[in-house]
């Protein structure tokens, strides 16, 4: 046949087919690459997100110095067993203020993207403090000792001042605050209405209130507070009662 005997001479030699293999690559990864750059931006905005609280921002710092992330993910992909299993499959825009992103493909232990609010702080402090207690066949480790470490947030604003170089919407205020707000989500007694000016329903479209409680039931803020804080916040800032996909998108 004409047509193969001419595409053996392209198979025969090998310069031929180095140059027509790389043309025919080039063209393809052109357009799958190139209209990207034409996008203005490729994080659909979504009402109720919001920067972590300084306290949340302390506890997610914790999740990566423990390596959570070793056997915990962080993103529920678009299909029908994890939709069941964990909830509305992760949006871009629910990890835009995550540096780094905590996605991961290791799963150990069960995706964490909608774990907030779906376990008691009680719950999570007998957990953490060792999971076989609530869980008999669990593997996870304990982090009891999260409990005794005490913190005073001296730190926090300059983490936040980190985070808001690459692009976390921190304002003055909230960095003004950083302190006072990463002690008040932890003390019920306090006055948190500040905290509430800055990241609650009333600041943030769409948004909730930020959860003010004794995360870990002991009087000193502790690593487990911030821990804690953090866990019963993931994935729960949009609402999905109301979140309708951009079908332009
Ligand atoms: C060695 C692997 C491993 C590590 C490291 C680990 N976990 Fe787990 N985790 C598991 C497993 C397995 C489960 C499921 C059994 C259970 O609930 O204990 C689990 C369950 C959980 C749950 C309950 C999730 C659900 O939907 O039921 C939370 C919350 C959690 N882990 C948080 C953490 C946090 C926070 C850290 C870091 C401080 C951590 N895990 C570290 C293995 C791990």
């Amino acid at each position: 046949m004409a047509f193969l005997d001419k595409h053996k001479a392209i198979e025969t030699h090998a310069t031929l087919l180095m140059v027509l293999a790389f043309l025919v690559v080039t063209i393809g990864g052109a357009v799958q690459i190139l209209p990207l750059f034409y996008l203005e931006n490729t994080i659909e905005k979504v009402d109720g997100m919001r920067p972590y609280t300084p306290l949340e921002l302390a506890g997610r710092d914790i999740y990566i110095r423990e390596g959570c992330y070793v056997c915990h993910s962080q993103m529920i992909r678009p299909m029908r067993d994890e939709g069941v299993r964990y909830g509305h499959y992760s949006l871009a825009a629910e990890s835009m203020y995550d540096h780094p992103f905590q996605w991961g493909s290791k799963r150990t232990g069960p995706d964490l993207a909608r774990v907030g609010g779906r376990y008691s702080d009680e719950w999570h402090q007998d957990h953490f403090t060792y999971a076989k207690a609530v869980v008999p066949e669990s593997v996870m480790p304990p982090y009891g000792f999260l409990f005794n470490k005490v913190i005073d947030g001296k730190y926090i604003a300059d983490v936040m001042a980190t985070h808001r170089m690459v692009g976390v919407p921190y304002t003055d205020a909230m960095m003004e605050n950083a302190l006072a707000d990463f002690l008040a989500q932890a003390d019920p007694n306090a006055d948190s209405s500040g905290l509430q000016e800055r990241y609650g329903s009333a600041a943030i479209k769409g948004g909730k209130d930020v959860n003010v409680r004794n995360f870990d039931g002991q009087p000193q803020l502790t690593e487990a507070d911030a821990l804690i804080a953090y866990i019963q916040v993931l994935g729960t800032m949009v609402d999905f009662s109301t979140f309708t996909p951009d079908p332009a998108r």
